[in-house]
């Protein structure tokens, strides 16, 4: 059973059409629809999680329909929000028995029990929420999320304001709900999160699709290299037909070339030409940044993609 289906699953308000004729098909693994502020993906969420009502299309959870069958779409998914969604006030452990009644579980301490200890929160359990760190808060809500064992969770940006280690912290915890069977819908900005844990990925821009696949196949598409070059002292400039200056800080410049093994001794030898120290010289693929930047456009970028703006306009010679 296909565990999303959405068939030109459509949502406006007045004349904004957030989320716009959305084909997506999702099975197992880790699904990440990425793309920037105000692009839809908090609204699609809504929609399959039978939270909003779609303005036209439909989607189906494990086969059943969100509008015609909304109570059996709940019982098979969990949804954590965008915003933190435990009650401050209550301990992890107190957190842990609300979801555990709103879903009926029967001995509930044994399966709260576990969860506290899967989620590394069982030292915590009876401290009060408010006490715990953005990354514990993070996990407590993932608790929550497994209380019913649902087939499908629904992560609305999972590692947001969370720190490196917490980030990867809670991305080992999603990668292991994924060996279980469950399938895992989410939306981040960050594209090296998405790079290196989703197993497929949709960039969305102005509510539409604008590229799907495995992150590998995305990056391939690209058809560029890029070639980082640290000097020392000042830049002097080369021209090598094919090769774009696409970025410089100090006294690092990033290259891309169409096949950078071949452009690299070209590259070399214009820059000893020119009188530049090379200090190092790096080959790299183009990343899921790349990837996002090609496919959205000039318009606002996720944190921390300023300095790849640059990237931008030369891939969209290609
Ligand atoms: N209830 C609403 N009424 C009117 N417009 C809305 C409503 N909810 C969302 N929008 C608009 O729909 C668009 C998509 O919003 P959405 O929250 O889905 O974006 P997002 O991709 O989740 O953004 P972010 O990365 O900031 O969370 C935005 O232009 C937003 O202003
Ligand atoms: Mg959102």
């Amino acid at each position: 059973m296909t565990a999303i289906l959405t068939e030109n699953l459509t949502k406006k308000f007045g004349d904004l059409c957030a989320v716009d004729n959305l084909n997506l098909t999702v099975d197992k693994g880790i699904f990440g629809l990425l793309g920037p502020n105000g692009s839809g993906k908090t609204t699609t969420v809504l929609m399959l999680t039978t939270l909003l009502a779609q303005t036209k299309g439909t989607a189906s959870i494990c086969g059943h329909d969100t509008r015609l069958a909304p109570e059996k779409v709940r019982d098979c998914i969990s949804y954590v929000p965008q915003d933190m969604a435990v009650d401050t006030n209550l301990t992890g452990r107190e957190n842990m028995f609300v979801f555990a009644r709103l879903y009926g579980i029967e001995k509930p301490k044994e399966k709260i029990d576990e969860l506290l200890g899967v989620m590394e929160l069982s030292d915590r359990a009876d401290d009060p929420a408010k006490t715990y760190s953005g990354g514990m808060r993070r996990r407590l809500e993932l608790a929550e999320a497994l209380v019913h064992e649902p087939e499908v969770i629904f992560l609305d940006e999972p590692t947001i304001g969370l720190d490196v280690a917490a980030r990867r912290n809670i991305w080992t915890h999603i990668r292991t709900m994924t060996k279980k069977g469950m399938t895992i819908f989410m939306t981040t900005h960050y594209m090296d999160e998405a790079d290196q844990y989703c197993d497929r990925v949709g960039i969305i821009s102005h509510g539409k699709i604008a590229a799907l696949g495995s992150p590998a196949e995305l990056k391939s598409r690209l058809m560029s290299d890029v070639i980082t070059v640290t000097i020392e002292g000042s830049f002097a400039p080369v021209q090598i037909e094919g090769m774009v200056v696409v970025g410089q800080s100090d006294n690092v410049i990033s290259f891309t070339a169409e096949n950078g093994r071949e452009a690299l001794p070209l590259l070399a030898d214009a820059l000893k030409s020119a009188g530049n120290r090379v200090k190092a010289m790096s080959l790299h693929e183009p990343s899921l940044d790349d990837v996002f930047l090609q496919s959205v456009g000039k318009q606002e970028e996720p944190q921390g993609f300023e300095e790849l703006k640059f990237h931008l306009m030369l891939h969209r010679r290609h």
